[in-house]
């Protein structure tokens, strides 16, 4: 009977997986399939997960196992391998000598895969001489619940520069207090807008508004009232980076979009308040 390996780690228990493996047992229903999960470094996981990359990865194979049994799939076994996927599978092939007729790589799309960058697919089906279907899978962690409390996390930063904005341009003395003042007054109605615009897409996505910014820290010194909107700027840039990512897998390409123009205003914003601390 056809034996096949998946080897499949963040997109295990994907709905593309489970349907890619659905026609394989549409074609053959006695196909054996064993699960080959490699132990990726938790840190290069998308959504954080208790425990070390062993313990993860067991888990991972554990779930992704019941979730294919469920479409009809044959699972003989899984097991845990190196974070390589071509070592993954180098030591598969060589510790059991089964004979594979081909190998299902599932991956997360193009952009935030790192197998998919490394052209992975098409090096393991040159090196093994098996044929190699490559499934694009989302990772069913990535919840628009996550999404929205990502977003939620990013208003609250535009309000808080909203506020500190109101507070610096009263409170900033001397030539620098001045300056700052200025600049800020120039860029205070567009954190109005992301905020705004935010505001409406949780509510469009179905969520709530979590209204909860951090005060203003009290500060005297021109000095460090820069830096602190040099900060702030820091955070909400990182924090639109993770965000398009997000939306991206999400499947919103109108709000990567969105963000983008965000992430390129709050650029413009860092450079500018940069510029002054020279
Ligand atoms: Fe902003
Ligand atoms: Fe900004």
């Amino acid at each position: 009977m056809p034996r096949i390996l998946i080897l499949a780690n963040q997109t295990a228990s994907s709905p593309e997986l489970s349907s890619a493996i659905r026609e394989i047992i549409k074609k053959d229903a006695a196909t054996e399939f064993v699960l080959l999960v490699p132990a990726t470094p938790v840190e290069d996981l998308l959504d954080w997960q208790d425990g070390d990359n062993q313990a993860v990865a067991k888990r991972t194979a554990q779930t992704a196992k019941e979730h294919l049994e469920e479409v009809g799939a044959n699972v003989i076994r899984t097991e845990v391998g190196d974070p390589s996927p071509v070592k993954a599978i180098e030591d598969e092939l060589q510790r059991h000598e089964q004979k594979y007729d081909g190998i299902v790589i599932s991956t997360l799309p193009l952009q935030r895969s790192r197998w998919v960058a490394l052209d992975q697919p098409r090096r393991i089906e040159r090196r093994f001489k098996l044929p190699v279907t490559h499934v694009v899978g989302h990772s069913v962690t990535m919840t628009r619940e996550e999404l929205i409390n990502g977003l939620n996390e990013d208003l609250n930063l535009e309000l808080e520069t909203l506020l500190r904005g109101v507070y610096h341009a009263a409170a900033g003395r001397g030539m620098l207090g001045h300056e700052l003042r200025e600049l800020l007054k120039k860029e205070l109605p567009s954190e109005l807008d992301h905020a705004m615009f935010i505001a409406d897409k949780i509510v469009a996505l179905g969520g709530a508004v979590r209204i909860r910014p951090a005060v203003p820290a009290e500060l005297a010194a021109s000095r460090d009232l820069l830096q602190e909107n040099i900060a702030g700027e820091r955070k909400i840039i990182s924090n639109y980076a993770k965000r398009i990512d997000q939306a991206a897998e999400f499947g919103d390409k109108g709000l990567v979009i969105r963000l983008e123009d965000m992430l390129a205003s709050e650029t413009d914003h860092l450079e500018q308040l940069e510029r002054l601390g020279r």
